[in-house]
């Protein structure tokens, strides 16, 4: 059996959806589970001539051989979910669980104003009021609505029956380490935790049940909404440097900063990492773009790389080297 669990290493953003479709297709998963706090976030993921934005279902949809699950630890929006089932033409092979907490108007109504929008920035999806609401124990489920009947199944059971028959399963997070309700730069953080420990939860994965933790980093560190950011560039600054990105969700522009070694060294530690993957390493040395092998990349590209691996004491498994699913470096294989 072979269980992943891929999330982000610093505040989101970090390019997971596409380290996940790649991992999807290249491993053949039967499964690919979703945990993570719920459709506050936003996955770009393109292949070939096609962007797909991803709120609600799994990042790894792109295999068609494999089922997508969504754990009872996320909050769903469900026409968010419909929408994307249709958009994305993944019907039939879509499953949430009976105990996934559901978005109805009033959260979406909480969460565009007062605090949360003014002071911590959130993403106006009515996660963080969904969370609450679960939280006190009035929130419903997946079970109490007719219209997800057809979705449901029971979503730890399935996965660790698919461990225990030696299949893969790939277990994708979202947010990032410094998201986390417990472990990040509280209050201005999701409302959930998001840590590797965090996500195996949401998705019924016992500790002992994890084979690989792969930490996601950009090359660079970037932020959206509020809260610290340490050695924040300008917006000029940013820009000049091609690290100007806008948010998947919000389209708000994010905050950027060099890649941060005291943050990476921390989310090694609390995700347990046994890889890391770095993104966007052709933002950074643009001579690497589409490169496919390591030793095709430059000298600076690969000094940061080994860099990273000496101070991180931790092996630099997948690189991208730009937006497609394939533009990787698989150093695995
Ligand atoms: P997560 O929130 O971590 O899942 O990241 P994401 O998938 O949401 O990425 P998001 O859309 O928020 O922003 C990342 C952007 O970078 C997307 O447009 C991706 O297509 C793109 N991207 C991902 N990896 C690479 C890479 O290695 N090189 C380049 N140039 N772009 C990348
Ligand atoms: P909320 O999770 O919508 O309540 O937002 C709380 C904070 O987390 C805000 O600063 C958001 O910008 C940030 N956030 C939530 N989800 C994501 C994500 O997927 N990527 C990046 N930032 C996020
Ligand atoms: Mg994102």
């Amino acid at each position: 059996m072979t269980s992943t669990v891929v999330v982000g290493g610093f505040f989101g953003d970090e390019g997971k959806g596409k380290i996940i479709s790649y991992l999807a297709i290249k491993d053949d998963p039967k499964i690919i589970v979703r945990g993570g706090a719920g459709p506050n976030a936003g996955h770009t993921i393109v292949d070939g001539d096609k962007v797909y934005k991803v709120r609600m279902l799994p990042s790894g949809f792109l295999n068609k051989n494999a089922k997508v699950m969504i754990g009872p630890g996320v909050v769903i929006n469900p026409e968010v979910l419909h929408n994307e089932i249709q958009d994305f033409g993944v019907s039939g092979r879509v499953f949430i669980d009976k105990h996934c907490g559901i978005i109805e108007e009033s959260h979406l109504m909480r969460d565009s104003k007062g605090e949360l929008k003014e002071k911590i920035g959130s993403t106006g999806s009515g996660t963080g009021p969904a969370n609450s609401d679960r939280a006190m124990r009035v929130l419903k489920m997946a079970k109490d609505f007719d219209s997800l009947s057809s979705l449901i199944a029971d979503v730890p059971a399935e996965i660790n029956s698919a461990l225990s028959k030696n299949q893969n399963v790939l277990v994708e997070g979202t947010q990032g380490t410094f998201l986390s309700l417990w472990h990040g730069t509280y209050p201005f953080v999701t409302s959930k935790d998001v840590t590797a420990s965090g996500i195996c939860a949401d998705v019924g994965l016992g500790p002992t049940k994890v084979d690989e933790v792969i930490v996601v980093f950009k090359s660079y560190v970037t932020r959206v909404g509020t809260g610290p950011l340490a050695k924040e560039l300008s917006l000029e600054d940013a820009e000049k440097k091609n690290w100007s990105e806008f948010g998947t969700v919000t389209g708000r522009q994010r905050r950027a900063a060099d890649f941060d070694f005291d943050l990476a060294r921390r989310a090694i530690m609390l995700n347990g990492a046994t890889q890391i993957s770095i993104t966007k390493l052709d933002v950074v040395f643009p001579e690497c773009a589409g490169k496919t092998s390591y030793d095709e990349l430059s000298s600076n590209a690969k000094s940061f790389i080994k860099n990273i691996e000496n101070e991180l004491n931790t092996p630099v498994t997948i690189i991208g080297t730009g937006p497609s699913v394939n533009d990787i470096v698989d150093r695995r294989i």
